[in-house]
């Protein structure tokens, strides 16, 4: 996750996100009057539709364009660092969809500022990249780079953990976890490949003069096409989400 998100960029070719997140919606089941802490918000689409359920919702992103473009649907949605979270026990529930595998360099600070922002007996309820998330996406753009004499491996700007790992890690940041389980989900990329590629993998292509993206791009998609192509022409992306619900213990 980073500054460079643009919101219009993003409805446009990463609606999907926000689409299919309905059952960890309803895993989260809001109720009125809950305050409830967006983490990685986006444009608000998903804080729009919890608030929608009658809870009190702040949004944070570290993203100035999606801050605004969340604030624009009416979110109390503000600009901070997920690791630098300022919150002492004010929300019901901590939700969080799609962001949390872009912040795995500071992730014990995020969690610890997950913790501190629940109140006792509160939950924490996301999803994220998990274990074998784009497996063929990121091997298709690493052996892409490699002929080019470029590792990728040490720029990869994303991580994706096992739900074992992932349950001893909440657990060390004194969470109780009732769930983590990994849910393959391949997702139709309407948009096609390059758009996904450019959307999300920027400091990747941006390994290689801007000369030779196009090529690079060209080159990732050839590989892709026998695994990610169906015989209709449409590109699925190979996602495998985290899913998990954790909570703060009651006093
Ligand atoms: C994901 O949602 O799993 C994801 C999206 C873009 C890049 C990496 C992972």
């Amino acid at each position: 996750m980073g500054g460079r998100w643009e919101a219009e960029r993003y409805a446009r070719d990463a609606g999907f996100v926000a689409e299919l997140a309905r059952p960890l919606l309803d895993l989260l089941d809001p109720c009125p009057g809950e305050r409830i802490l967006d983490l990685g918000c986006g444009d608000g689409r998903l804080s729009a539709e919890i608030a929608a359920r009658g809870a009190l919702v702040v949004g944070v992103d570290n993203s100035p364009d999606m801050v605004r473009a969340a604030r624009a649907r009416g979110i109390d949605a503000r600009l901070r660092d997920a690791a630098e979270l300022p919150f002492e026990a004010e929300f019901d529930a901590v939700f969080s969809n799609a962001a949390l595998h872009w912040m795995g360099a500071r992730m014990d600070e995020v969690l610890a500022g997950v913790f501190r922002a629940l109140v006792p007996g509160g939950r924490f309820v996301g999803e994220m990249g998990g274990f074998g998330n784009i497996a063929a996406i990121e091997t298709a753009i690493l052996a892409a780079l490699e002929r080019r004499g470029v590792d990728g491996r040490p720029h990869l700007p994303w991580t994706f953990p096992t739900a074992t790992a992932w349950r001893e890690r909440l657990s060390r940041h004194g969470f109780e976890v009732e769930r983590a389980e990994l849910i393959p989900r391949p997702t139709r990329l309407d948009a096609g490949i390059e758009a996904w590629l450019e959307l999300f993998a920027p400091t990747l292509l941006g390994l290689v003069p801007q000369d030779g993206r196009a090529a690079l791009v060209a080159d990732i998609r050839r590989l892709l096409e026998p695994s990610l192509r169906d015989e209709a022409g449409v590109w699925w992306a190979d996602y495998v989400r985290l899913r998990f619900v954790a909570r703060r213990p009651a006093a």
